[in-house]
């Protein structure tokens, strides 16, 4: 059985795709494939079946990564089926523990900036109505958080 991580954020299309293929890349790169999966999503209904954001696949692809996906909205079912769940900020944190009405899975749900070793933020901003720095930086920041938990799951749960 592997370790399931899902990242989630408003859309789908900019911040959770890109950590989901961030965390995919380093994985391969620790040969961890058999013992991670990963997944995405948003709190948003607003584009699910979008293909990534071609503004954040531009920056991603700067890093040698190529986004690859479709975006979903979150279901209580992903309470279930993922060990942990990472909210790029604090709105889509609070937004998913909303959705868990007994208050069950509220170990599974972190912040991702909580991960990271190298930057101080404590959300990964929402790029979507800025420019292309904004998306660069977010996928610097993802690196960063992504490198970091997944040494936490290699160190503490698989
Ligand atoms: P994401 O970015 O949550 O990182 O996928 C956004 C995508 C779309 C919108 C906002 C943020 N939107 O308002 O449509």
């Amino acid at each position: 059985m592997s370790y399931k991580l899902l990242f989630v954020c408003l859309g789908n299309i900019c911040r959770s795709p890109s950590a989901e293929n961030i965390m995919n890349h380093l994985i391969k790169e620790r040969a961890l494939d058999v013992q991670v999966f990963c997944d995405s999503a948003g709190t948003s209904a607003y584009h699910i079946g979008s293909a990534p954001d071609r503004r954040m696949n531009a920056a991603a692809q700067k890093q040698g990564i190529e986004l690859v996906g479709k975006a979903r909205k979150f279901r209580t079912l992903d309470f279930e089926k993922f060990d942990l769940i990472l909210a790029m900020d604090r709105s889509n944190y609070q937004d998913i523990l909303y959705l868990d009405r007994e208050g069950k899975y509220q170990d599974k749900v972190q912040m991702i900036c909580s991960f990271a070793a190298n930057h101080d933020d404590k959300e990964v901003p929402d790029p979507y109505y800025g420019g292309q720095d904004g998306f660069n930086y977010v996928i610097d920041l993802l690196f960063d958080c992504c490198s970091g938990l997944l040494d936490y799951v290699a160190k503490e749960k698989l």
